[in-house]
């Protein structure tokens, strides 16, 4: 009855033992969980992210829009300035490849390969001027400017 009593017991101790590290599994940090995002099928992209920095469709750590092709973004666009620039940025799909062109001539940025149309394509379909409906800006619209007098 004794020794009974004993293996109850400590099989009760290990009950204990076993939930208490089910619920430290689970409570723990997500980042520990390395649970890999990619928005992309693509085996060439390689720089996948973590799931726990996308919130609300936004990548968090740069506030970028979570898209097919982030991940060439990612990869190249935030060695030399934030992302914030991209972020402030409307441009079509002609407008973003001359800026990178341009950066490529003037600022050393590197050639991207076949990433260059990846990424040319995240930044069209995601910071493009803004929607169509609203008016133009006025100041295009003015005939009536006049010549300042010296
Ligand atoms: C090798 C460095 C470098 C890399 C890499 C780079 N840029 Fe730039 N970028 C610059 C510099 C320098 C400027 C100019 C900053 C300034 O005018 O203060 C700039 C400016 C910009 C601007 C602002 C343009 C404006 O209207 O003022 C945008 C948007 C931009 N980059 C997007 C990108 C994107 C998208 C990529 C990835 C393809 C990228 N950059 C990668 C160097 C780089």
């Amino acid at each position: 009855m004794r020794e009974d009593k004993h293996t109850r017991n400590l099989m009760v101790l290990m009950g204990i033992m076993t939930l208490l590290s089910v619920v430290i599994a689970f409570t723990a940090e997500p980042e520990e969980v390395a649970i890999v995002y990619s928005v992309s099928n693509d085996e060439e992209e390689k720089e996948p992210f973590y799931a726990a920095d996308v919130k609300d469709g936004i990548h968090v750590p740069t506030g970028l829009k979570v898209d097919t092709h982030l991940e060439p973004v990612l990869a190249n666009c935030l060695a030399c300035h934030s992302a914030d620039v991209i972020r402030n940025t409307r441009l079509d799909k002609q407008g973003w490849t001359s800026l990178i062109h341009w950066m490529q001539e003037k600022q050393n940025l590197w050639d991207l390969g076949a990433d260059e149309k990846r990424i040319v394509a995240y930044l069209t379909k995601n910071y493009a001027p803004e929607a169509q409906g609203r008016r133009a800006n006025l100041a295009l619209q003015r005939d009536d400017w006049y010549e300042l007098e010296d």
